[in-house]
């Protein structure tokens, strides 16, 4: 076995991020100013020159010398000593600017615990006048072919910008939630910065980890069926459609996870739509074998595209 194969198969898995949240008290105004002059250098370089920070943050020489020492023990920044001293932000470097800006904006007063880790996010718990989700994209990080498509980006041709990967996730998924709350059952849309967006917390259990009574498991797949119905007449196909991205309570059923969703005058929307309806009827029907009917899920996902959808039990 050749274990420098195995690493490479696995080395653009997803990192771990250190959650920054216990460091916003001791962050003083001006490692902020350092921080967001840092990402602005990025913009033009991978590697921001160390003599350029104190042009893009506003802060003195000496200032810039002593926050940046405070800054790269916290892991905020990351330094590089090769060629020329520079530096850039961490992811959680990103995560601090960001939550710094959803702070001074009052939509968060406190952070909470952890809600989900996914493939390619951290989702956590805050506070505000109620409990809110945090969730701050990560897909620069992890998907190492959608990062290569976004090189053209920065004018530094080797600079892969993982930043802007997550910030356009984060603004198209924002951008979903607008569209289609209060129509589609979606998580309330509240705020987004940066690669953070924040929106109502959903209280209720994911689809896969749900167990349904025999009687409820038709109406159930409907409702959400439906929902993609009222979302395809919005706009929106969402495109990563599972039983990971479905909450169920009491009230029904919630679609969350919406960053890939894909506008239906897009030429492929129809067969995502077809692959969404897939998906969850495949699931529906290896877990509750006995309760689903026969069922051609492209005639339903048609029928979804028309409006005319009601039942599984009705499509012909
Ligand atoms: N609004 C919310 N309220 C409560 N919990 C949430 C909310 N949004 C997300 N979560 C939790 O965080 C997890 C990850 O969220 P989400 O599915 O949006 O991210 P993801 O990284 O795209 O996931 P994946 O790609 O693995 O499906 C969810 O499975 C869920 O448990
Ligand atoms: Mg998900």
């Amino acid at each position: 076995m050749d274990a420098s194969g195995f690493y490479a198969a696995t080395e653009y898995g997803r990192l771990m991020v250190q959650n920054v949240a216990p460091l916003m008290t001791e962050l003083e105004p001006e490692d902020f100013y350092l921080l967001s002059g840092i990402e602005q250098g990025m913009r033009f370089s991978e590697w921001v020159a160390t003599e350029k920070i104190p042009e893009f943050s506003r802060l003195t020489p000496e200032n810039v010398d002593y926050r940046l020492d405070r800054c790269e023990d916290r892991g905020l920044i990351e330094r590089k000593t090769i060629q020329y001293q520079g530096f850039k932000l961490t992811f959680e470097g990103y995560d601090a600017l960001a939550l710094h800006a959803l702070i001074e904006r009052d939509t968060i007063e406190a952070f909470g615990a952890p809600l989900g880790v996914g493939k390619e996010s951290d989702v956590f718990e805050v506070k505000s006048y109620k409990p809110l989700a945090l969730k701050f994209h990560r897909e620069g990080y992890t998907n190492f072919r959608e990062v290569m498509k976004e090189r053209e980006y920065t004018s530094d041709k080797d600079h892969v910008s993982w930043q802007y990967t997550a910030r356009k996730a984060a603004e198209r998924e924002y951008d979903a939630l607008e569209a289609l709350y209060p129509d589609v059952s979606v998580p309330r849309p509240i705020d987004q910065n940066r690669h953070a967006i924040v929106m109502e917390k959903i209280d209720g259990t994911e689809l896969c980890r749900t167990k349904l009574e025999d009687e409820q498991v038709v109406p159930i797949l409907d409702l959400i069926l439906v929902e993609l119905q009222t979302a395809y007449d919005e706009g929106y196909v969402h495109a990563d459609m599972s039983e990971y991205n479905v909450f169920v309570n009491t009230e029904g059923a919630t679609i969350f996870d919406w960053p890939q969703a894909v506008p239906t005058e897009h030429e492929n929307s129809d067969e995502l739509l077809a692959r969404d309806v897939e998906n969850l009827v495949g699931y529906f029907r290896r877990k509750y074998p006995h309760e689903i009917p026969e069922i051609d899920t492209d005639v339903v996902a048609r029928t979804i595209a028309d409006g005319e959808f009601e039942s599984v039990e009705t499509t012909p």
